[in-house]
């Protein structure tokens, strides 16, 4: 595909432009807050659980604070970002508390929060039991962690996870490893930055809207194979969010009143659909042995819950918690923004991201299906 920059000064919204000004004008404290390093308590319970691990794959919506370690302006590890995780630690999630990589890890009794791969504590156990090695920003089209500034793109994350396996290898030896990788459960979001941000600033002149769901599934698909691959059994992929219904989609696309940017959304649908064809393909391919596939649906729950809010004990759907709630997140959610008084009356975290209640919903609506997965054989 012809990649089609556009001239991102002309973009209010996109966040380069923003960190730039932000740097600009804010200058080195900004900075220093955010590469100011945290320590996560990572708990590990002993488990009873039927995968030995989980390893998580992806952007922001899993990502447990791998952009604490590189050099990118797509970090969180500051206040208030982890305002309401155990001690009140900002762990480079960007949510107030944890995200949906910790509830899966909890709820199959793994273990309470899912640390980053690329922080360089990490003990046996947390290897052994799994890591997250997705990064915010990132996206199956190459422009977005381009645009998005230098974060591992999902070939970086396949690379990382080799590492890990070399690592893995040296720790227990080569028949638990093998054991460990085809034992794992694996969790990918990823499209999010694509269907939300990179069509809308750069592809959209040079490539309709099916042509670059194609487009992006077939990057999906290639990087699940490749997974398989290397020893991975059991894959979930995550659907995007309500990527048109995000507060920064809202202000920048929306226009006046600021509605959901329902363009996004059309995307984003096509995408998710096209997707679920392809895991099941996938999974139906005898080409890969032992391949088992399932898509994760939080579109559909989290539509309803920004139709229906109340329900779920929600107030405000249209706005992040961080700041004004129009525009701020990552370095433009920080020490100096005013929160809101009680995160658990927002959908929305910060302009772009969940709050740790909505992700504590939408992970008990694909629980089923994860469970589903691990008890799944393919004959
Ligand atoms: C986590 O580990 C710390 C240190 O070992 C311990 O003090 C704390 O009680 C543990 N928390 C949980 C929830 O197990
Ligand atoms: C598939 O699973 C079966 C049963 O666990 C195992 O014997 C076989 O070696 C596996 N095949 C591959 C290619 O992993
Ligand atoms: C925040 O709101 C939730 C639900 O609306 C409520 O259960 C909780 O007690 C509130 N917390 C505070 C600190 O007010």
């Amino acid at each position: 595909m012809a990649s089609n920059r556009v001239s991102l000064e002309s973009i209010i919204f996109f966040i380069n432009f923003f960190f730039f000004l932000l740097i600009v004008t804010t200058g080195p404290l900004l900075f220093c807050q955010a590469v100011t390093k945290t320590m996560v308590p990572e708990n590990v319970t002993v488990s009873s659980a039927a995968y030995s691990a989980v390893l998580i794959f992806g952007d922001s919506i899993l990502d447990t604070g791998n952009n604490n370690y590189i050099e990118t302006l797509v970090k969180s590890n500051f206040h208030p970002y982890g305002e309401d995780f155990p001690g009140g630690l900002p762990t480079g999630r960007f949510s107030n508390g944890r995200l949906i990589s910790d509830f899966i890890g909890e709820n199959l009794g793994i273990k309470a929060s899912l640390p980053p791969y690329l922080d360089p504590n990490l003990q046996v156990e947390d290897l052994v039991t799994g890591v997250c090695f997705a990064s915010a920003g990132s996206g199956y089209d190459p422009e977005t962690p381009m645009l998005t500034s230098s974060v591992p793109s999902i070939p970086n994350q396949l690379n990382l996870f080799r590492q890990y396996m070399a690592k893995l290898r040296t720790l227990v030896g080569e028949q638990k490893s093998k054991a460990i990788i085809e034992n794992s459960l694996y969790v990918i979001s990823a499209g999010n930055n694509d269907v939300g941000a990179t069509y809308f600033l750069a592809r959209r002149k040079s490539s309709d809207m099916d042509s670059y769901a194609n487009f992006l599934v077939g990057q999906a698909s290639t990087f699940i194979r490749q997974l398989h691959g290397l020893g991975a059994r059991k894959i979930a992929h995550l659907s995007t969010i309500v990527t048109g219904c995000v507060p920064a989609s809202r202000t920048v696309f929306g226009g006046i009143g600021r509605p959901c940017f329902e363009e996004s959304n059309d995307l984003a649908i096509m995408f998710n659909e096209k997707l679920g064809y392809e895991l099941e393909r996938l999974r139906d391919d005898a080409r890969f042995p032992n391949l088992s596939t399932t898509f994760l649906d939080v579109y559909t729950p989290l539509f309803d819950i920004i139709q229906r809010p109340e329900n779920y004990g929600f107030v405000d759907v249209k706005d992040g918690c961080c700041g004004t709630g129009e525009l701020e997140f990552a370095v433009l959610c920080n020490h100096l923004s005013s929160t809101c008084t009680n995160a658990s009356n927002y959908i929305f975290w910060d302009s772009v991201h969940l709050t740790e209640k909505a992700y504590k919903i939408l992970t008990s609506k694909i629980m089923k299906d994860i469970n589903k997965l691990q008890n799944e054989i393919k004959c």
